[in-house]
């Protein structure tokens, strides 16, 4: 297979210990990122920031998140919050999305829009998926929600799809793959006997809302894209109770919903890559 070289050393300049690392990665074959995937300092710093701001507007979530409320007053309180804070939801107008969260609930894997109509109910689980922009930085993550008591099923695919993330995570290691990300999370969520998303990813993000690399949440160790300090991006396993088949909405054009009607569950963080492992820019 042809693998692009997308790794060179700027003219006249001396190569770096990590341009070594690197080159020696592309030389063998394998997939190595563009150099405008590392992030500047000031470029983390920015991040950083807007990690901050996304962290507090979701504990603000979770402090008003309960039986009775809607989705949709959820998302003004987002919006609200959001613009409080000096940023603006990246959500708002993304390829024409009409609110500034998505929020799951139950048998939507993704993309829940929220609305006026939908009261959350005892025994959901929900999950709340907030991006914000900070002066121009993104920072992207999810958590999930049980409203009040539910099912020890249920329970239990909440509580697995976090340790997916935490296992992706621990994976995460500077000069590994994205594919070891992907193969400890299958491995996981296929041992306790769910099914793993493969339609959609996890993202290089940041300067973009959705940049290189795709963080699968499935794969082969040894594949995909070399992770190097300086990189940022999130992994957000997206974990069926039941088959991974997944149907895209015709009607909105957004919601995602299992294809079996099963419970789904998600986790999300951005994270940095450093040179001793990853940073979570979301916490
Ligand atoms: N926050 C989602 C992600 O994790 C993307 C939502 S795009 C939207 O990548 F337009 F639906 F908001
Ligand atoms: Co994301
Ligand atoms: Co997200």
């Amino acid at each position: 297979m042809f693998i692009k070289k997308n790794w060179a050393v700027p003219k006249g300049q001396a190569p770096t210990e990590m341009d070594r690392k690197i080159l020696a990665f592309q030389r063998q074959g394998y997939l190595v990122p563009k150099r405008k995937l590392i992030k500047t300092p000031e470029q983390i710093e920015g991040i950083r920031k807007s990690g901050v701001v996304n962290t507090a507007l979701l504990d603000m979530v979770a402090a008003e998140i309960k039986e009775g409320v809607t989705t949709g007053h959820l998302d003004d309180l987002i919006h609200q919050f959001t613009l409080d804070h000096g940023g603006i939801p990246a959500c708002l107008g993304y390829e024409g999305y009409p609110k500034c969260s998505c929020i799951s609930i139950d048998n939507v894997v993704c993309h829940g829009i929220p609305d006026e109509k939908t009261v959350l109910q005892p025994g959901m689980i929900v999950n709340v998926d907030c991006t914000t922009i900070l002066d121009g930085y993104y920072a992207d993550a999810s958590r999930m929600f049980i409203i009040g008591e539910t099912t020890p099923e249920k329970k239990k695919l909440v509580e697995v799809t976090k340790e997916c993330l935490e296992i992706g995570m621990k994976e995460a290691q500077p000069y590994r793959f994205v594919g070891d990300i992907g193969y400890a999370i299958q491995c996981h969520a296929q041992m306790n006997g769910y099914s793993v998303v493969r339609d959609l990813c996890g993202h290089g993000v940041g300067i973009e809302f959705h940049e290189e690399p795709e963080v699968a949440h499935f794969g082969r160790p040894k594949t995909g894209m070399l992770l190097v300090p300086g990189m940022v991006f999130t992994i957000e396993p997206m974990i069926n109770m039941g088959k991974k088949e997944v149907h895209f909405s015709r009607e909105d054009g957004w919601t995602v919903t299992t294809r079996d009607g099963m419970p789904s569950a998600q986790w999300e963080h951005t994270l940095l890559m450093t040179e001793t492992g990853l940073e979570i820019l979301t916490h």
